[in-house]
């Protein structure tokens, strides 16, 4: 992703009042379990980090990643005025930047599409855990006819990605494509 973009999505966030999303994604609140001791999760592209915030309240430790520094910096300021230390937020462009190598218990992505990070996300869930993603889709076209269309997923397109993992929701919505997939083991 260019520089611009990252000044793009800083200069974004650092506007007071824009209306940028806060509350936790419904699908993760439905499908995550009570983590197990120990239990890891990643996000990608985790904006103003409600999502990480959320898993690092139900006792997750969460490694947290996107290229918008103010983002992050609005994310670990409300991190602390929660008192939580379970999130480590991490400045980096996810073009370039290798994932960090865990087997995680949850690896998810709202509202951000890169389809050549899918096979990473896939090696680094461990066994037997999840994946959340959800994201636009070409329907979103009919409302915004300009956006690009390389960022929304066609319909019936993320199964595809999962081939042999166990499906507990895929669905297209209006505007909105999600997954939720366990891996094998
Ligand atoms: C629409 S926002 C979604 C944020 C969050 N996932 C949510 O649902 O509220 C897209 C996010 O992707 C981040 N982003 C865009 N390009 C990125 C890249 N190349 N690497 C890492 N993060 C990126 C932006 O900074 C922004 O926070």
């Amino acid at each position: 992703m260019a520089h611009t973009d990252r000044q793009r999505w800083d200069r974004r966030y650092a506007t007071p009042g824009e209306h940028l999303k806060k509350e936790p994604n419904d699908v993760l609140i439905r499908h995550v379990p009570p983590p197990r001791p120990g239990a890891r999760a990643l996000e990608l592209a985790c904006g103003l980090g409600h999502n990480a915030l959320w898993l690092a309240e139900q006792g997750y430790v969460v490694d947290a990643i996107d290229i918008s520094l103010a983002a992050l910096h609005s994310a670990r300021a409300e991190m602390n005025r929660r008192g939580l230390s379970g999130v480590n937020f991490i400045v980096a462009d996810l073009d370039h930047f290798a994932l960090p190598v865990y087997a995680y218990d949850l690896v998810c992505v709202f509202r951000f599409l890169d389809r050549s990070l899918f096979p990473a996300i896939r090696e680094r869930v461990r066994p037997g855990g999840l994946v959340i993603t959800q994201t636009l889709n070409v329907r979103h076209l009919d409302r915004s006819p300009d956006c690009c269309v390389d960022h929304m997923l066609q319909l019936g397109e993320l199964p595809r990605y999962f081939p042999g993992w166990t499906v507990l929701e895929a669905d297209d919505g209006p505007y909105m494509s999600g997954i939720v997939a366990r891996k094998p083991g």
